[in-house]
């Protein structure tokens, strides 16, 4: 596979600084090594500029940094579409979880279909009116769908809005009111801890990938939030939500995909270094990593 790595240290799409430093985190944990022990070809190419916010209050609390966020994604969408233009793999480097519309903005200007798994704690479906803290990082699956501010939903072209039958969300467990209502009345598929308790990581992988399959999907993104392990793996995440899943579901969920031959493009995201243990949380990004892109134990 050809690889193309590309950083963004944003961390406007929350409150808690450091979540810039995750791109820096993830690539000192050895993800380009990690890859080209695989037999990839990688191409790091570096990080998407961000600027930095004034310190002048923030006038619109509804919707924190709306205009960096903004920013910063258009120039990430455009790296992003360069990247498939060029027949290679986009990896994207997080930075908090308001990336992904940047990412899914410049995939979806090649992929008409486009199917996306969600891996998270959280629905990140919220919109100014639903959001309980009016960070962005909790709306990017709303934007990517059609719904939230207009400079946020104009990064995608109108009919290359993500599908709500297209998308797969697994391992949520903190969903907010508005949220839920979405998720009804989207009739979006959701499988929550309770479903990966109930059915085992390996029928839930095997439920998403046929689901996928079904709906005809040209591309599948791979959206990796480290908050969707529990924090004992993962504790350096700016919202951590007890009782998620293991490092070993994880580890297999991604094999799953892998074996599966549908990612075309991923990204991991929410590493925080400040809040993090001796950089553990980006050493487990980067055993995904190998995991999903080729890893197996004999
Ligand atoms: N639902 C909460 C909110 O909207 C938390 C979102 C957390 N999102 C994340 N990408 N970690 O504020
Ligand atoms: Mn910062
Ligand atoms: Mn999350
Ligand atoms: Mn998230």
């Amino acid at each position: 596979l050809k690889i193309s790595i590309v950083g963004v240290p944003l961390d406007y799409g929350q409150s808690r600084r450091g979540v810039d430093m995750g791109p820096s985190a993830i690539r000192y944990a050895g993800a380009v090594e990690r890859l080209q022990a695989l037999g990839h070809h990688v191409r790091d190419e570096g990080d998407i500029h961000v600027s930095a916010v004034e310190n002048k209050p923030n006038l619109e609390e509804r919707l924190k940094n709306l205009e960096e966020v903004v920013k910063a994604n258009k120039a990430l969408a455009k790296k992003v579409d360069e990247i498939v233009k060029e027949g290679r793999f986009p990896l994207v480097l997080g930075g908090d979880h308001s990336i992904a519309i940047g990412t899914l903005a410049g995939l979806t200007e090649t992929y008409q279909n486009l199917g996306v798994i969600w891996f998270d704690a959280h629905a990140d479906m919220n919109t100014a009116e639903t959001s309980p803290s009016g960070n962005i990082h909790g709306m990017p699956l709303a934007v990517s769908m059609g719904y939230g501010h207009e400079h946020l939903t104009a990064l995608f072209q109108q009919r290359n809005f993500i599908k709500p039958e297209n998308l797969i969300i697994i391992g949520a467990r903190s969903i907010d009111p508005g949220e839920r209502h979405f998720i009804q009345k989207l009739g979006i598929k959701v499988f929550t801890m309770h479903e990966i308790d109930k059915y085992g990581m390996a029928v839930v992988m095997e439920q998403t990938i046929a689901h996928l399959k079904e709906r005809d999907v040209d591309g599948v993104h791979l959206s990796l939030d480290l908050d969707g392990l529990d924090p004992l793996y993962t504790p350096g995440v700016g919202t951590p939500v007890d009782g998620g899943m293991t490092y070993r579901e994880s580890h297999l969920a991604l094999e799953m995909l892998q074996q599966s031959q549908c990612i075309t493009s991923a990204e991991f995201v929410e590493v925080n270094p400040i809040l993090d243990e001796k950089n553990k949380t980006a050493d487990v990004a980067v055993t995904l990593m190998g995991s999903l892109l080729g890893e197996t134990l004999i």
